[in-house]
């Protein structure tokens, strides 16, 4: 059986433009219609749930998607605390986690549309994400969440990812460390490139060299922190404290450090970011930026509620601070 993915390869287009015309949602040039429908026919496509132009009531039902997967706890956290909140409501959750594809994630737009869920709520896979396009004429309510433009059209729940550099840097600084490396997330999200910022300026405004040659681009993997202690031990350049970018990078760099025989804290300072439940149960204890994931979550569920009951939403963007826990894997030196 064909999926959307091929026929928009055959038909040259995007994923998302193929859920257009099929929902008929947003108008589409009609040379391209013509195209995509020419794929359909020679596909046989037949779209996963209803034919076009049917549409299931909704029970009920409110989409997740977010990029990643469960096995990157940070959204294992939103899920758990969306699910909860959303059944509190008398709602249920379609879960997507589409891996970090872009692909996945407009093919899992276009079911929600499908099944006319009431509402979704998204946290983007990067910034190239532009599945909200896909809803055109759908008057599907949209909360975008965590990973969010600045610019949103729906509301959107963020972190001051800005904050939480800052937060990192200045941890540093009081323990009186000079020589700082950062791990970020991909930075084609531009919440790595906030919390970036926020580092590289605080740092800078207390004279601290810090340069393009000490920022290294992860993936949010624990196995890029790994790859990461690899890279920085064939380097001359000893650094003394290393901030990554959430907690399950932050892990693998101690847990290697640690095989090298090296000493967490003495010889190398690590600090997260995401406060997951893992990170005081290590040993040593992670010391990390937190996220009140708990809040962001219950704010998201509450206005994509308010939406669904047709109350205007006056407040666009709703910003919840970082805060630091200061645990095992950091110490002062000098
Ligand atoms: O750990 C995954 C990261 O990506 C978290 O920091 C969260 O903000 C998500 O966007």
């Amino acid at each position: 059986m064909s999926s959307m993915k091929e026929v928009a390869k055959l038909a040259g287009v995007s994923i998302s433009t193929v859920s257009r015309v099929i929902n008929n949602s947003v108008p589409v040039e009609e040379e391209t219609r013509k195209r995509v429908e020419k794929a359909i026919k020679k596909l046989n496509y037949k779209p996963n749930l209803l034919a076009k132009g049917l549409r299931i009531k909704s029970g009920r039902l409110i989409g997740l998607v977010v990029p990643g997967s469960v096995y990157n706890h940070a959204f294992a956290s939103f899920i758990d605390y969306i699910e909860s909140n959303v059944s509190n409501k008398g709602y249920n959750l379609i879960l997507g986690h589409n891996r970090n594809d872009p692909d996945s994630e407009a093919e899992f737009i276009d079911m929600l549309i499908r099944r006319n869920v009431d509402g979704i709520i998204l946290s983007r896979v990067s910034d190239e994400s532009r599945v909200l396009r896909m809803l055109g004429n759908n008057k599907i309510p949209v909360v975008v969440i965590d990973r969010a433009f600045s610019d949103e059209s729906v509301p959107s729940v963020v972190l001051d990812n800005y904050r939480a550099g800052v937060l990192a840097a200045k941890h540093f600084i009081e323990e009186r460390h000079k020589v700082i490396a950062c791990l970020t997330g991909p930075l084609n999200i531009s919440l790595c490139r906030d919390r970036m910022e926020g580092f590289r300026e605080t740092l800078k405004n207390h004279n601290i060299e810090f340069s393009e040659d000490d920022i290294y681009e992860g993936d949010f993997k624990y196995e890029s922190g790994v790859d990461f202690v690899k890279k920085i031990m064939s380097k001359k350049k000893r650094y003394t404290a290393i901030w990554a970018q959430n907690d399950l990078m932050a892990i693998g760099i101690i847990n290697h450090f640690l095989k090298n025989g090296y000493n967490i804290p003495k010889d190398i300072s690590v600090v997260g970011m995401d406060d997951i439940s893992f990170s005081s149960m290590m040993v040593p204890s992670l010391t990390t930026v937190g996220q009140p994931f708990s809040k962001m979550c219950k704010t998201a569920v509450d206005v994509i509620y308010d939406q669904i009951r047709g109350k205007n939403i006056l407040k666009k963007r709703f910003v919840f601070q970082p805060y630091f826990v200061s645990r095992e894997t950091t110490m002062r030196i000098g």
